[in-house]
């Protein structure tokens, strides 16, 4: 099929949930994508933030072939050794001890939101069921996530929302402060804001949030579905700020590009929910968490994480550079390879379609910032000619 007969069909018979361009892709081999019609592309977008380890990766197509000629699905009802190998991984690189597997972001930060409500039942009192986000977070598109997410356009046509929700003004500990009364029992943050704008907070912001929580016996949670897993140069976005959450949630590149998510957590809350609680049928599956294991085990062999940090530093050094010389980009910022770049003029839809047209594939999250979250896999090379495709067609568009 062609690109426009695939959305041809698309249109007639999948709901309209997104308004993608007319390109179907068909065929991935690292930094790069093909179409349905043979046409090649840069890929700067990675299934938004997803293909951590590039697509089609030898070794994780071989893991999740493998997994299924073996068995794929068996329910929770039993042991499934996948699962229980990669809690321990993800134990070994993170703060947390315990994980539950679910199969998507939206999906962990559900079950994060449902551990501290009961965690603050066991230990607070009856009154704090609260918990506080920040606008222009994102946490998610079911309804309870919906509602934790601070922004009201995603919620206004979905009301009644949830009870028990409250939000602050992101990187503003006094709001913070101010916003804690006896009704709350957790703090949920993104460590850096992604959807909301690529919005790094200042250095000592999330210490602040920390020892806040810290002083009136609340949770700490972050949603580390964007950042986790490499993303920000660090395995974890709590990393860059020196402090540990209790709860964290992961998806996108936990699997490279198949579902799965996780809650992460520590000490008396990583044993608060108990048989019964919480579950999912598909969550921690035998294929999805071979594919997590083989994802963590290509991303620590190739030793991913570092270069996300050298080729963010790269792009951010090159585009700061450019931010002197052109007026049509203003700055960029973010941390390793997840960053934003703000443009002086609402151009960033056009520049996007624009560098589409020629190769290059980019997301526009506002009319004037671009978003850039490639592979953890790209190279110096693939970085010199999405800076030059940049440059050249915002010079001519701007
Ligand atoms: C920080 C964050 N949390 C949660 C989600 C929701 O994840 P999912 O779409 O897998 O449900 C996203 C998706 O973009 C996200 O960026």
């Amino acid at each position: 099929m062609t690109n426009h007969e695939i959305a041809e069909l698309a249109r007639q018979y999948v709901m309209p949930t997104y308004a993608p361009r007319e390109i179907a892709f068909v065929r991935g081999e690292g930094a790069r994508l093909f179409d349905a019609d043979g046409n090649e592309y840069l890929d700067f977008v990675a299934g938004i933030a997803v293909c951590g380890v590039g697509h089609a990766h030898p070794r994780l197509a071989r893991a999740i072939c493998e997994q299924a000629g073996q068995i794929m699905h068996t329910s929770n009802l039993y042991f499934v050794e996948p699962q229980a190998r990669l809690a321990e991984k993800l134990a070994q690189i993170s703060f947390g001890e315990r994980s539950f597997f679910c199969n998507s972001g939206a999906e962990a930060n559900e079950a994060a939101i449902k551990l501290a409500r009961k965690w603050a039942l066991q230990h607070l009192t009856p009154k704090q069921r609260t918990i506080i986000t920040a606008e222009k977070s994102f946490h998610g598109r079911t309804l309870t996530t919906v509602t934790a997410t601070g922004q009201e356009k995603y919620q206004k046509a979905f009301l009644p929302l949830p009870e028990g929700f409250r939000y602050v003004e992101f990187d503003n500990i006094e709001a913070l402060e101010a916003a804690v009364d006896d009704t709350v029992c957790a703090i949920m943050l993104e460590p850096i804001q992604g959807e909301g704008g690529i919005n790094v907070p200042g250095e000592r912001y999330l210490a602040g949030v920390r020892r806040l929580c810290d002083e009136r016996g609340l949770l700490l949670i972050f949603d580390e579905v964007q950042t986790g897993i490499g993303r920000t140069g660090k395995w974890f976005g709590y990393e860059h700020f020196g402090i540990e959450p209790d709860i964290m949630t992961l998806a996108k590149s936990l699997g490279g590009g198949f579902p799965i998510g996780a809650c992460v957590a520590k000490g008396d809350v990583a044993t608060t929910f108990a048989p019964g609680d919480h579950a999912s049928t598909f969550g921690g599956n035998h294929l999805a968490c071979a594919a997590g294991l083989e994802t963590l085990a290509i991303i620590e062999d190739e030793g991913l994480v570092a270069n996300a940090a050298a080729m963010g530093a790269l792009l951010t050094e090159r585009f700061s550079a450019l931010a002197g010389e052109m007026a049509a980009i203003d700055h960029i910022r973010g941390k390793g390879l997840l960053l934003g770049l703000q443009l002086a003029a609402p151009v960033a839809r056009e520049l996007a379609v624009e560098c589409f047209t020629r190769g290059l594939v980019l997301n526009a999250i506002g009319a004037d910032l671009l978003r850039l979250a490639p592979p953890l896999t790209i190279s110096e090379d693939e970085c010199e000619q999405a800076i030059g495709m940049i440059a050249q067609v915002l010079a001519e568009v701007a």
